[in-house]
């Protein structure tokens, strides 16, 4: 059964009627190069992958919530005419919550809603689950309420929503790739003023993600901790963000700086011109120069970031030595979570099989490889 029909079958049994009930989807997200760039008003080149967040709703007279996620078997319910209170940390239900709270924060009315939520995304594997579940709500609160939906709207009431409600200081890439992805393109986005450009992927090449299987807690305090190093950073360079020090001016002035700040401050300024350089050669079907260009995201984010993992280490080193990939490197925030390679068609099967021989006997883990076709932002499913 699709994911779809799973979740229509959960509304069916969890709320007996299905009169008036609609189905959005949003996206999770893979991050072909440009990771710690977003929240440093820098460069990112992500895609919205196929594996999704599916909200089944209808809308409400009155403005209480009940959602049943399907996942997890378990219910939130909450008003939006009282305040909206936090759960416990790493409760799935403070993403749908916290968006919530974000719109009502903007001053949309809003009606409520009766959902069920079901997704394909891997939970913890650093692919966005949870801007999907905020922005397919967002997007489903927003259209049963009859609003209209501004895409960059919604992407930044999501974002508003991790920050200020969940805690998580992220940037603007996970929402707004959810929110803006388009099918078989990547896109270039510019965090500073919201801008993009839609990259079609060259024909003969794949996207592979792999799960490392290492899904750490306490990523968040160790992602926020790096925001403010960028930000001590940029303060140091008399600039608002590190997005405007050019490599030159970081020459001259980065012995001033204490030796971790000036290492994150290298990864985000050489990550941006990388990302720059790795849209160009994309756009000229320059593969090799993309996965070079990976390759040297992935060492600095290692090396100077430092969030990556012995894991992710191993799984881009045994892809790099597999003849068809191009480049391989971690995906999103790090401290765990998936690995991402282009790869020649005919590589791929290849890299499964090399992963299967090394990374089990060496992690003791599973490291599942999912193939990925870029896909579309948050939609509507009509039937
Ligand atoms: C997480 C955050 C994003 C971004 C990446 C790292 O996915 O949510 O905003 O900062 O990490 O690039």
């Amino acid at each position: 059964m699709s994911l779809i029909s799973q979740t229509m079958e959960s509304f069916h049994t969890r709320f007996k009627s299905h009169v008036g009930l609609r189905i959005f989807q949003a996206p999770g997200r893979v991050n072909l190069i440009g990771d710690h760039t977003d929240y440093n008003d820098g460069f990112v080149l992500p895609a919205a992958i196929d594996r999704q967040i599916v909200v089944a709703a209808t809308a409400r007279d009155d403005s209480l919530v009940n959602v049943y996620a399907r996942d997890f078997d378990q219910w939130d319910h909450f008003d939006t005419h009282n305040e909206i209170e936090r759960l416990a940390a790493n409760s799935w239900g403070n993403y749908i919550r916290g968006i919530v709270w974000s719109l009502l924060e903007e001053g949309f009315k809003l009606r409520g809603m009766d959902a069920a939520v079901a997704g394909d995304i891997p939970i913890g594997a650093g692919l966005s689950s949870s801007a999907a579940i905020e922005v397919a709500c967002g997007y489903a609160m927003l259209q049963l309420s009859d609003h209209g939906v501004d895409r960059k709207f919604l992407a930044r009431a999501a974002q508003k929503a991790e920050n200020d409600f969940v805690g998580m200081r992220c940037g603007i890439m996970d929402q707004y790739i959810s929110c803006l992805g388009q099918r078989n393109h990547a896109l270039l986005i510019d965090c500073r003023d919201l801008g993009y450009r839609a990259l079609p992927m060259p024909s003969g090449v794949l996207i592979v993600i792999v799960d490392s299987g290492v899904h750490r807690g306490l990523v968040d305090m160790a992602y926020n901790q790096r925001r403010s190093e960028c930000e001590t950073a940029a303060a140091h360079f008399g600039v608002p963000a590190l997005r405007d020090v050019s490599s030159k001016a970081y020459e001259e002035l980065a012995h001033q700086l204490a030796p971790t700040v000036r290492r994150r401050s290298r990864h985000v300024i050489t990550e941006n011109e990388r990302t720059v350089s790795a849209a160009k050669a994309f756009e000229a079907d320059d593969l090799e120069t993309v996965g070079n260009l990976m390759v040297a995201s992935h060492v600095s984010l290692r090396d100077d970031f430092e969030v990556s993992c012995p894991e992710l280490n191993l799984l881009v080193e045994i892809a790099l030595g597999v003849k068809g990939v191009y480049g391989a490197r971690l995906t999103g925030a790090g401290f765990g979570g998936a690995m991402v390679a282009l790869v020649r068609p005919e590589a791929a099967a290849d890299l499964t099989a090399a992963i299967s021989e090394r990374y089990g006997p060496a992690t003791g883990r599973q490291a599942p490889a999912y193939v990925c076709h870029p896909s579309e932002g948050v939609s509507e499913i009509i039937l």
